[in-house]
């Protein structure tokens, strides 16, 4: 399925209140988090939806997508800085039970096992949003990541640090690494919304739409998905016909 809105904003609206509706109907759930600049408006209306109707968050749990390695926690640019910052310093609760792959582990392969094990041991994720990189890469799945993959330590490409770049002072500075969830982990959450807004991601959103389901559009995986909901805004839709639209009807 899929919903195309006007703007942005009315995009992060409304996967906002599809995760508020998620989270007052499955108090203790496990819901899939991710970062970058199309979840700040979704996290900026989530916290004031939960603020304003006071929603318990206790018995949640949340796992993130991914994380640089070698960044620690408290640096600016870090995935857990990031989540601290755009969601979680602002709720009237935690969740008791937050987790993101740790970078910074001495033993990373161990960590990517951790991880998926920690998932699986909460039963799966009930919800995973996600976002999309301009190459088609989810987490950080770089294109040619084995669909039956797991938690792993990838090796980031040219174009994802590059247009993760910008949120660092200088490219030197842009980490080379990373752990993420596999794309196995992601296909197993009960439920998958994917959010794409701008101009900037037309083309990745029409490779998306024209990209059988194989590992070099990672995305792709998604159409197979039996419960997955594209959120898009005009813009981010602009190259798609209706006719292959109606493909993920
Ligand atoms: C990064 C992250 C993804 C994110 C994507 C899109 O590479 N690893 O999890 O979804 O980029 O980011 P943005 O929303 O900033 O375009």
């Amino acid at each position: 399925m899929y919903r195309i809105f006007n703007t942005p904003e009315q995009a992060a609206q409304f996967t906002a209140q599809l995760l508020h509706e998620f989270i007052t109907q499955r108090p203790d759930g496990v819901l899939g988090l991710a970062t970058g600049g199309t979840m700040e408006p979704v996290y900026a209306h989530l916290i004031e939806r939960l603020k304003q109707h006071n929603t318990p968050l206790e018995q949640l749990t949340t796992f993130n997508l991914d994380e640089y390695v070698g960044l620690s926690r408290s640096h600016p640019q870090s995935y857990y800085h990031y989540m601290q910052e755009h969601l979680f310093a602002h709720l009237p609760s935690c969740p008791d039970s937050i987790n993101l792959p740790n970078g910074c582990a001495t033993d990373l392969e161990q960590e990517c096992r951790r991880y998926t094990a920690a998932i699986r041991s909460h039963g799966g994720l009930d919800l995973q949003l996600l976002g999309v990189g301009s190459n088609g890469q989810i987490g950080f799945n770089e294109p040619h990541t084995a669909f039956n993959s797991i938690t792993h330590v990838v090796e980031l490409s040219e174009q994802t640090r590059l247009d993760n770049g910008r949120f660092f002072d200088n490219f030197e500075e842009v980490p080379t690494q990373a752990i993420t969830m596999g794309i196995q982990d992601i296909m197993q959450a009960k439920q998958i919304v994917l959010v794409v807004t701008g101009a900037h991601k037309a083309h990745t959103v029409l490779d998306f739409f024209n990209s059988p389901v194989c590992e070099s559009m990672p995305a792709s995986c998604l159409k197979d998905h039996p419960n997955f909901l594209l959120v898009m805004d005009q813009a981010a839709a602009q190259l798609v016909s209706p006719e292959l639209l109606s493909t993920l009807a």
